[in-house]
């Protein structure tokens, strides 16, 4: 998945977080297959923007902690056991991105703090205090659905020569025995 030219608009509008050189870093970390953290990151700021109005929430904070929620640099395909003692990805990236953030000068306030720590809620035990952190959630689990399910068209196509092959081999087979 690439991102849109209204999705590149938005890249575009908040520069001053999407061209930092650290947060640039997340177009190579992978993210539901189909496509990478940075471009991820982009998706839910953009929804949960949009969607802040209806539930009276500010939308400049909702494309913050949307673009800042994922910001840890770890691709969670690979054995990371070692930086994180043990801990599970879904656990410990919330953490690393508000520290990441910070480190990069990024204000975040308390609630957007907590907004992000509890983003991977229920899958973890941190659980969205206010509005932003329940919009949060909502999009990144909608975007991350989507995202899950953009390759499989793709996989789909891939099988094609696979079965083709596999029914001309049957084929074969059953001409030859006849
Ligand atoms: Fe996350
Ligand atoms: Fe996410």
């Amino acid at each position: 998945m690439t991102l849109t030219t209204d999705e590149l608009c938005f890249v575009e509008k908040y520069k001053h977080i999407t061209l930092n050189d650290e947060y640039l870093k997340l177009k190579s970390v992978p993210r539901h297959g189909s496509t990478n953290t940075f471009d991820h990151s982009v998706r839910v700021a953009i929804m949960a923007s949009s969607l802040s109005r209806y539930m009276h929430i500010d939308p400049e904070c909702a494309a913050r902690v949307g673009l800042l929620h994922d910001f840890c640099l770890v691709d969670y395909h690979k054995d990371d056991k070692e930086v994180h003692n043990g801990r599970w990805y879904c656990f410990y990236h919330p953490e690393d991105a508000v520290i990441n953030s910070e480190n990069e000068g990024f204000y975040l306030s308390d609630i957007e703090k907590k907004a992000i720590w509890s983003h991977m809620f229920p899958l973890s035990t941190c659980i969205p205090t206010s509005r932003l952190g329940y919009l949060l959630t909502f999009c990144d689990k909608v975007v991350a659905t989507q995202e899950s399910f953009a390759n499989i068209p793709e996989g789909f196509c891939r099988l094609i020569p696979v079965v083709n092959k596999m029914r001309l081999q049957a084929i074969n087979a059953i001409t030859r025995k006849n």
